[in-house]
């Protein structure tokens, strides 16, 4: 759930508690409310106050996108664990980034390309059986681009991507894309952290 309706209205404290009594086994926070959609940054107090207020283990969520960013949020709020949702987009090997940094205080070293290649190729098969290969090839268009959007020639990368309509030519085109990127470094570079989003981003976002 959101911290509540609106500034004017943020009841998650009380429907916390409602739900605690209702059975509810686990709850997420995100530190937003519907009023605000995904604009402004998520708070983290109303969070806390949930935590402080129910049982059962909270779940802390919204803008965390990097190692420490989790620590803090998890110090901030006393919360049970974080969720992690747009970091996670075209970067899934975040997890085991946070979670390393949160049991050791050290960082991972990026993964590396050959990896990141495998795992995008693997996910497109996925994703094509899931949704299709006329939907699949289109819809990933998208998840291509966010793993590359920080990528040298990654936006160049993202146009040409629009224009293939097939399956077999979108793998073996990212195939090639990241054996290039393999021939000029081994490991993906350092993430930098963007703490906004941009307005193309938070349209596609933009689900409740
Ligand atoms: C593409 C997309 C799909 C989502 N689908 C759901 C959903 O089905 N149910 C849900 O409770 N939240 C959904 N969310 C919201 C996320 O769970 C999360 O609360 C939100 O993205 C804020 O966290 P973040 O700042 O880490 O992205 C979705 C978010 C995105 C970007």
């Amino acid at each position: 759930m959101r911290t509540g309706w609106s500034e004017d209205n943020r009841n998650a404290v009380k429907l916390a508690r409602d739900f605690e009594s209702a059975g509810v086994q686990m709850l997420t926070v995100h530190g937003r409310t519907r009023e605000q959609g995904y604009k402004g940054h998520a708070e983290y107090d109303t969070i806390a106050a949930v935590k402080a207020a129910v049982r059962v283990p909270v779940v802390a969520n919204g803008d965390i996108r990097s190692p420490e960013k989790a620590r803090d949020v998890l110090a901030a709020t006393g919360a049970d664990a974080v969720m992690i949702g747009r970091a996670a987009q075209g970067r899934p090997w975040i997890f085991r980034e946070i979670s390393h940094f949160l049991d050791t205080g050290t960082y991972l070293a990026p993964p590396l390309v050959v990896e990141v290649r495998r795992l995008l190729l693997d996910h497109l098969v996925e994703h094509y059986a899931l949704y299709g290969e006329f939907s699949g090839v289109r819809t990933a268009r998208k998840h291509i681009g966010w793993y590359v959007r920080a990528l040298p020639d990654g936006e160049a990368f993202r146009g040409r991507m629009n224009t293939i309509e097939d399956c077999a030519e979108q793998l073996r085109a990212v195939g090639d894309y990241f054996d290039g990127l393999a021939d000029r470094m081994d490991r993906m570079p350092e993430h930098q952290a963007a703490e906004e989003l941009s307005g193309e981003e938070e349209a596609a976002c933009a689900v409740d």
